[in-house]
């Protein structure tokens, strides 16, 4: 009720300001925050540990006694938690049990382009498709999540997404919170419009996609956790199909950021709000007083949008959000301080074999639409590569790169900002900025198999605003199998 009031206050306080507010969680933060379970698995006797995921349809009440069909991994929504070391060998056994095909994308997860899941990678339904890999990267909150061309904000927005952690020693070698569902907690958080009596529907379509006017976190409306340790660490997913945020403190205390979407920063980053476009991920820490309760909320304005107070349906005015209420315990127990200093980052590479260039506008990449049968850039394994993407229009967009995870070189030529400064696989591309990415592609050279790249405001992503990649053995030229590449 506290966190309900405050939210009223400050939209008070933006009306008749640059932006119009559009949007105040006003739901009391009642409801337990549920976490999302740890999937099981089983390890065969060379090792590979096997999960298994079964993409289905079902209901869920968003409120009481109101059923809205959903659809969830292994339950009617969301799905469960996966868990892996760095450098086991895992199968996920993914059993379609949905009247449609559909696809499951690992994102930000490093692997040969046969196992991503993207629109190459169709599980008709009664099928089971099992992609297998060693995961070979730093400890990271990844998730997944369908890619269905022209489908995927249909099938997130129904409901389909969950976490893949990655765990490995030099994050394990931290004193970090790390007790899953305990002092760590996931925190998927997604917008969504409903009926009066609460019945979920479908939001309105707005040039950036669909908009809900409500925020459903780890599939509730309205959520709070109670925590009993004094350094609670968060792992944010933007899995809303449009919506971009900005997350931070009800009381405006900085926001500690640890990592970001492919893992630590070298030291924590204190922060006004962390901005996540969909698909980013961020790692946060909160130190709790005993007793104290705070809300995480999400202001985001124009501004923090790149965007001109005129530009109205994305964040084009000031909308605030009520995210998630922590409430401590009257006694917790202690943890220990955070580190200085967290992992080292390597270099940036510096010997760049190619650079090409990604111009997002108009729902297109390059001005083409995506296209199956065509493989936009070819790139030679062992190679690092510069990426420049500019956004020269006045549509927020994102970049989302498949199988690596990047580095950011420059914003508008500039050094980036510390919270930038890490591993990303997704940037929230604002209107007239231009990033400098580096890639390292080291392994998997498959000529028949492109990655993606794209937009990852999945309604552009489905108008086409996407491009294919492949990589290949030095000299070696990709294939198209579908019809003839005839784009050179
Ligand atoms: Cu999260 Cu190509 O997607
Ligand atoms: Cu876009």
């Amino acid at each position: 009720l506290i966190a309900a009031t405050t939210a009223v206050a400050l939209a008070a306080c933006s009306i008749g300001g640059p932006g119009r507010v559009a949007t105040i969680g006003e739901v009391d933060l009642d409801t337990p925050l549920p976490v999302p379970p740890l999937a099981e698995s089983t390890v065969e006797p060379d090792g590979t540990r096997v999960f298994s995921l079964e993409p289905q349809a079902g209901t869920t009440e968003f409120a009481p006694g109101v059923a809205s069909e959903t659809w969830g991994f292994d339950g009617a929504y969301l799905g469960p938690t996966l868990v892996a070391g760095r450098g086991e060998r895992v199968r996920v056994d993914v059993g379609n049990r949905l009247e449609v095909p559909t696809t499951v994308h690992w994102h930000g997860m490093h692997l040969p382009a046969e196992m991503d899941g993207g629109p190459h990678q169709m599980i008709a339904p009664g099928d089971t498709w099992s992609p297998e890999w060693t995961v070979d990267q730093r400890a990271a909150t990844l998730w997944y999540h369908p890619h269905p061309h022209g489908e995927t904000e249909e099938h997130v927005a129904r409901g389909l997404a969950g976490l893949f952690l990655v765990r490995d020693d030099a994050e394990g070698a931290l004193p970090l919170p790390r007790e899953y569902g305990v002092d760590d907690l996931p925190v998927i958080v997604q917008d969504a419009a409903f009926t009066d009596e609460g019945r979920r529907e479908t939001p309105p379509q707005g040039f950036a996609g669909r908009l809900g006017d409500e925020l459903v976190v780890n599939g509730v409306r309205g959520a709070y956790a109670e925590v009993a340790d004094e350094l609670v660490r968060l792992r944010l997913l933007n899995a809303s199909t449009a919506r971009s945020y900005a997350f931070g403190w009800d009381d405006g205390s900085p926001i500690d950021l640890i990592a970001t979407d492919g893992g630590l920063l070298p030291a924590s980053v204190a922060l006004e709000r962390v901005l996540l476009s969909p698909g980013e991920r961020a790692e946060v820490v909160v130190r709790m007083a005993p007793g104290e309760r705070r809300t995480l909320q999400s202001v985001m304005t124009p501004a923090a949008a790149g965007l001109q107070p005129v530009v109205a349906g994305m964040n084009g005015a000031t909308d605030e959000f009520d995210v998630l209420e922590l409430r401590a315990a009257d006694v917790l127990d202690p943890s220990p301080e955070l580190p200085e200093r967290l992992v080292e980052l390597p270099p940036i590479d510096t010997d760049i074999a190619v650079t090409r260039t990604f111009d997002l506008n108009g729902f297109q990449i390059n001005g083409e639409q995506m296209r199956s049968d065509r493989i936009d850039e070819t790139v030679t394994v062992g190679t690092a590569e510069r990426w420049i993407v500019s956004n020269p229009s006045g549509m927020p967009h994102s970049f989302h790169v498949h199988d690596v995870q990047f580095r950011v070189a420059s914003v508008d030529g500039a050094p980036p900002p510390p919270e930038l400064a890490g591993w990303k696989d997704t940037v929230y591309v604002g209107p007239e900025t231009e990033y400098e990415l580096i890639l390292r592609f080291d392994d998997f050279a498959d000529p028949d198999t492109p990655y993606m790249y794209h937009c990852h405001l999945l309604w552009h992503e489905d108008q086409g605003m996407m491009g294919q990649f492949a990589v290949v053995e030095p000299g070696q030229r990709a294939t198209m199998t579908e019809e003839t590449n005839d784009h050179d």
